[in-house]
């Protein structure tokens, strides 16, 4: 059985004191978004460095747009990679969406158009993000509700951006659940056509079902069984990495969330046996 711990939870301020302090919750890293902790001074400054000095930080990103059409913001490009070298993070996530246009930020991740031309824009600037950062972005498979102008299969649109930018992934379990349940596809099927050598990450989640052909990706309930049985089968197939628990809103007590980090320890160890962990 492997010793080694890789499940971890989002650094949030609705319970950053007791993630210090917990005999309760014990993540083997945090994960943060650095749009919501660079610059900020005092009190909660301090907070972040105490959580630091205790665990690995991950930084997972929110508003980089990969998909945008605009301009790059380099500045704040060069500012996530200060931040990145003060907490010593490896692992920088971002989506594989646009989250603003015309510099309109919307609310919400917005699908990118699976197209040739597409990919060339999204890998161009994928490789100027790496060459300020020096070290690989890694992008997930967002979940979407209505593909937009598509000329290719949403797992053809992220192997070529893979491919083609040398970047890695984050494979959102929940995620691939989703969109797999909305869009009416295999989800293992699916899973066996991404570029599963290239997954630097995982993000597990829960989601809403509001009716019976629709799910919306709340990461506001507890992570079904389905969710768990893919996962396992997931995580069969790519080498061992850092694996984080996303809970954004309705947050329980915090054994629960324990309780779901302690299931996907034990999954992990049966899966990631010793012998061959890369990590
Ligand atoms: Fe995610």
């Amino acid at each position: 059985m492997s010793e080694k711990k890789y499940t971890g939870i989002g650094f949030r301020k609705d319970f950053a004191e007791e993630l210090i302090d917990s005999e309760v919750l014990k993540p083997s890293f945090i994960e943060l978004a650095p749009e919501n902790w660079i610059g900020m001074g005092g009190y909660w400054k301090k907070q972040l460095d105490k959580a630091a000095e205790k665990y690995p930080v991950t930084c997972h990103g929110l508003s980089l747009s990969i998909g945008s059409p605009d301009a790059l913001d380099v500045p704040f490009v060069k500012q996530v990679k200060k931040f990145l070298d003060q907490y010593k993070v490896k692992v920088y996530s971002e989506h594989l969406s646009y989250s603003k246009c015309d510099n309109a930020h919307l609310y919400d991740l917005l699908p990118i158009p699976f197209r040739m031309d597409a990919v060339k824009h999204i890998v161009a600037r994928i490789k100027q993000v790496q060459d300020i950062l020096e070290q690989p972005l890694v992008l997930e498979n967002v979940s979407y509700y209505t593909p937009v102008a598509a000329e290719m299969t949403e797992h053809e649109f992220i192997s070529a951006i893979v491919n083609e930018s040398g970047c890695n992934m984050l494979l959102d379990v929940n995620n691939v659940y989703v969109n797999a349940f909305n869009h009416k596809y295999d989800a293992k099927n699916f899973l066996s056509k991404l570029p599963l050598n290239k997954v630097a990450y995982i993000h597990m989640a829960g989601h809403e079902q509001v009716s019976d052909t629709l799910i919306i990706d709340t990461h506001g309930q507890a992570v079904i069984d389905p969710v768990f049985e893919l996962f396992e089968h997931a995580i069969g197939l790519v080498k061992p990495v850092p694996v984080l628990l996303e809970r954004d809103f309705n947050i329980p007590e915090l054994e629960e969330l324990q309780g779901e980090l302690s299931r996907m320890d034990s999954i992990i160890s049966k899966i990631w046996k010793t012998e061959h962990a890369a990590a």
